[in-house]
């Protein structure tokens, strides 16, 4: 007889990192910040999830939205031409089942940065065979987020802002979130997360990421 599958989310401890054994198909993860900036704390924690989603299992993809050539998002500038780097962009987003979005907040919301660029990626491409369909590179897609910044609420205010707009695009958003407070001091020189604490709370996301989009997907 085949042993049960896991019901609910598997728990995480200190001791022991849950196996996705039920399902051994690798999770295909999109990992991306919304800041551009060279020391940003956005982009390290990416790499650090990144780092962590793949010792979890997970085929990951970390991408840097400054490898994007995309202008302020226009609509008589895209009647002229959707940029090639924005159907990358889809193409990137539509590839991958489950993302993980590291958010920093500005004046109390996610940046313009990540704004313009779900922006272009939700705007239909006219009598486009593919992406004709705004919704397509989003609708169903598994997405855990995540805000760093130095001040002590961790960017937690960025979330309240990005949650609604994931979901009105139709994304299955993870209850799991972490703000990571205190951000300048929160990496090690190696990048890695230096406190128990910020590493498990990010590893749950990550685990309820993958664990949501090997059932979701
Ligand atoms: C225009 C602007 C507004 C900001 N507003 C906030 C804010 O509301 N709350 C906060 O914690 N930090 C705020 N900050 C600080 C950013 O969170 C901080 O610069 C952070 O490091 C940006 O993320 P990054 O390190 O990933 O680039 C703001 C920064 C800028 C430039």
């Amino acid at each position: 007889m085949k042993p049960p599958t896991t019901q609910g989310f598997p728990k995480t401890n200190k001791q022991q990192t849950p196996q996705f054994d039920d399902n051994p198909e690798m999770t295909k993860l999109l990992i991306f910040a919304g800041s551009t900036r060279q020391h940003s704390f956005n982009r390290q924690l990416a790499h650090a999830v990144a780092a962590m989603a793949r010792t979890s299992g997970a085929d990951v993809t970390h991408l840097e939205l400054s490898t994007l050539d995309i202008p302020l998002y226009n609509a008589d500038l895209e009647a002229r031409g959707t940029p090639p780097d924005v159907i990358r962009l889809k193409e990137t987003m539509d590839a991958h089942p489950a993302w993980i979005i590291c958010s920093p907040e500005y004046n109390g919301s996610y940046t313009g940065l990540l704004k313009n660029t779900i922006d272009w990626a939700s705007s239909p491409i006219k009598g486009h065979p593919v992406w004709g369909d705004s919704s397509k590179p989003f609708e169903g897609k598994v997405v855990g987020l995540l805000s760093a910044s130095n001040g002590a609420l961790g960017g937690l205010r960025s979330l309240s802002h990005l949650n609604p707009l994931m979901q009105n695009l139709h994304c299955w958003v993870c209850p799991r979130q972490f703000a990571l407070a205190h951000a300048g001091e929160a990496f090690a020189a190696e990048g890695q997360l230096q406190s128990d604490r910020n590493r498990q709370a990010v590893q749950s996301v990550v685990d309820q990421v993958i664990w949501a989009a090997q059932r979701l997907s």
